[in-house]
């Protein structure tokens, strides 16, 4: 791997058989997707070396000024592409950004009602396991056993009885559009702060592809990887009256300085979600998310929900007499990534669950489409119904071909294989 190679030549094998496995793996992992060649220069670039606590005009540090304009360009692309009102892009992370919200206008123990872990929440959503859970009282509602959606009548009877501070929708698992009218209605009906954690779906509502909860939500969390497909790191969106507490629980509330590189990293993941090539991509995503869940059900398999509505779905094994555990294993062995998952209702624990759960995102972005969708559903059942050694090479030698059909960065893969021949 360039001259990594000659300063450090084991870690330097280990990129390149890291760059290897994402270019030979059908990565299906709903979190996951392929940054563009020029969000790894940004993600690399010299900005790593600049300390920048506060932010623009108002620094801790001094020979900002460059920083300044690269974190007010962030900024200001953050407003435009989601249309909100305020925007902070200095959270490390997802589970930062979430944190800043409760620090920001929570106290200790105040009372989140978000969704269960177990229906497709998050864990930074008040789970007990969670900094989330440890410092504030929690409760969940889920989704309705028959439909398998939200119900939102429950999530209103739950926040009537126990007046939560704040309302949390977003998920991590949840493949239907969610009503984001609907949790403002009730959110004042409580008088509770509604925050909406777009983390999954944040690629798809800057499309247009999922509608915004921006004009609804007091708060909006994201990740800017996932659909989004950029920088690793956070953002807050919110009304302006919450700007000043937001910006003072991110720093000094949670955070030191900011992680430059990322940031300048999201000015440009904003800038790309401008583009039509975007939303033709983020439509893409869609489209082939249906095509892949039409065509597992076609297959016998049955979908949480009956389907989907965005990038990701959930696939219950237990009708092909399989755990969720044994289901990734299985695809594993044939290069083909995904994430046990529970499905709701779960009677598994958690370690082994009864479903899967698979996303769209990634594959879209090495050029695959509606036909490609099919067959890597037609290899997924052929595996997991099977279950023979004879139809794992066969598949195995399939999921090489489609890689190569669809390269990924294909000067890494080509200097990585160089790198570990000679060594
Ligand atoms: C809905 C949701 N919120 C937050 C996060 C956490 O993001 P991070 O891992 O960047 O902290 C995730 C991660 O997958 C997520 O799905």
């Amino acid at each position: 791997m360039y001259r990594l190679n000659s300063v450090d030549p084991h870690l330097s094998e280990l990129l390149s058989k890291e760059v290897q496995r994402q270019h030979r793996t059908i990565e299906l992992i709903a979190s996951e997707n392929f940054v563009p060649p020029v969000m790894l220069e940004v993600q690399g670039s010299v900005l790593t070396n600049k300390y920048a606590e506060g932010y623009p005009g108002r620094r801790y540090h001094g020979g900002c000024h460059v920083i300044d304009e690269i974190e007010s360009l962030a900024i200001e692309r953050a407003k435009k592409l989601f249309n909100a009102e305020y925007a902070n892009v200095q959270p490390h992370s997802g589970v930062n950004a979430n944190m800043a919200v409760y620090m920001a206008v929570l106290k200790p123990g105040d009372l989140i009602l978000g969704m269960d872990l177990s229906h497709g929440g998050h864990l930074s959503h008040g789970s007990k396991v969670s900094i989330s859970g440890v410092m504030f009282a929690s409760r969940c509602y889920g989704v309705n056993r028959e439909s398998e959606t939200i119900d939102y009548d429950e999530v209103a009877r739950l926040a009537t009885e126990i007046k939560p501070r704040i309302i949390i929708a977003g998920a991590s698992a949840y493949p239907r559009v969610i009503d984001f009218a609907r949790f403002r209605e009730i959110a004042d009906s409580v008088g509770a702060y509604f925050m909406v954690d777009m983390a999954h779906i944040a690629g798809l509502v800057a499309a247009g592809v999922h509608p915004s909860p921006v004009p609804y939500a007091d708060f909006v969390t994201s990740t800017t990887t996932k659909t989004m497909r950029g920088a690793r790191g956070g953002i807050i969106l919110c009304k302006a009256e919450y700007g000043h507490k937001i910006d003072k629980a991110i720093f000094p509330g949670i955070q030191g300085g900011p992680i430059l590189q990322n940031v300048a990293a999201k000015a440009l993941t904003f800038k790309l979600a401008m583009t039509e090539e975007f939303r033709r991509y983020e439509r893409q995503v869609a489209a082939n998310a249906k095509a892949l869940s039409l065509g597992l059900a076609e297959r016998g398999f049955r979908l949480v929900s009956g389907g989907t509505d965005n990038h990701l779905m959930l696939v219950d094994c237990r009708g092909k007499d399989l755990t969720g555990r044994q289901a990734e294993e299985s695809l594993e062995e044939v290069g083909i990534a995904v994430n046990k998952n529970m499905i709701p209702y779960d009677p598994a624990p958690p370690a082994v669950t009864s479903g899967i759960r698979l996303g769209a995102a990634a594959m879209t972005t090495r050029g695959m489409r509606e036909t490609e969708f099919r067959l890597i559903g037609q290899m997924i059942s052929e595996v997991l119904t099977s279950r023979s050694s004879r139809v794992t090479e066969r598949v195995k030698g399939e999921v090489s071909d489609l890689c190569n059909a669809f390269p990924l960065y294909f000067d890494r893969v080509e200097a990585a294989g160089a790198t570990l021949g000679a060594s």
